[in-house]
């Protein structure tokens, strides 16, 4: 069994076979899922999703392209919205300099007040950086106060980046990209590191991984994320999944 911990199943490319395709995981032997906030309406439906199936759990927050729609009364609803049973974590959040969807400073405002609610709550954080490396590294370093968690979803920098995020008491979290042809650095990523700090997922509907690159991603195809890393570590499957599963689950407190 795998987790896919980065689903966004909410997303309406779900909308014509959802329930088919949730009811379905357990065969296609996907433990459970994680699905990702990344506004206010998705983090709704996340909460929604995990009250209505065992396998899904949530998180809510507010992503860098919605940054400038968060307010102060956003940051509140968040904090309710977290009591719910099955909110895990505060995610995706972080910087997106490659869209800048939103302004730069609005960003990383918003951001750095994310963290500290995490912080606040004891919850672990979902974090997307793209195009940002430095500037999302040096704010996670201001906030980590010996209380932050967390993982850096989709992971795409270097080897040595990831080190930092290491020491920093984060998690690294591989998806599809590994699989690609030209994925050279991702690989290098997927070897290196340690495997007590690795996670694995999907992002579907995106990132779809080889074989299927170009179609609506799906967790299932979470096993061609993990067949890949265990070939480049020389390992199983079954050892790496075990790692993983675990990783995950320590990670976020799921029993
Ligand atoms: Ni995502």
């Amino acid at each position: 069994m795998l987790i896919d911990s980065h689903v966004h199943l909410d997303d309406e490319r779900f909308d014509g076979d959802r329930d088919i395709l949730i009811n379905s995981l357990k065969d296609n032997k996907i433990e459970l899922v994680i699905n990702i906030g990344a506004d206010m309406n998705s983090s709704m439906s996340s909460i929604e999703l995990s009250k209505r199936y065992d396998n899904i759990y949530a998180a809510i927050g507010v992503h860098p392209h919605s940054a400038s729609e968060m307010t102060e009364k956003t940051l509140d609803e968040l904090r309710e919205m977290s009591k719910e049973d099955k909110v895990i974590a505060i995610g995706e959040i972080g910087l997106d300099y490659y869209y800048d969807n939103s302004p730069r400073d609005i960003q990383r405002k918003w951001f750095r007040e994310q963290l500290e609610l995490a912080k606040e709550l004891d919850l672990p954080v979902i974090i997307h950086s793209r195009d940002a490396t430095k500037e999302t590294y040096d704010i996670i370093k201001e906030a980590q106060d010996g209380t932050l968690r967390g993982v850096l979803h989709c992971f795409s920098g270097s080897v040595e980046v990831a080190m930092e995020y290491i020491k920093l008491g984060f998690y690294i979290s591989i998806g599809g990209t590994v699989t690609f042809k030209n994925a050279r650095v991702v690989r290098e990523v997927a070897e290196a590191v340690p495997l007590d700090k690795l996670l694995i997922e999907t992002d579907c509907p995106y990132l779809t991984p080889e074989p299927y690159r170009g179609k609506r991603n799906e967790p299932m195809f979470v096993k061609y994320v993990a067949e890949k890393i265990a070939e480049i570590r020389g390992i199983s499957v079954e050892e790496l999944a075990k790692s993983t599963n675990k990783n995950t689950k320590e990670l976020f407190r799921i029993k």
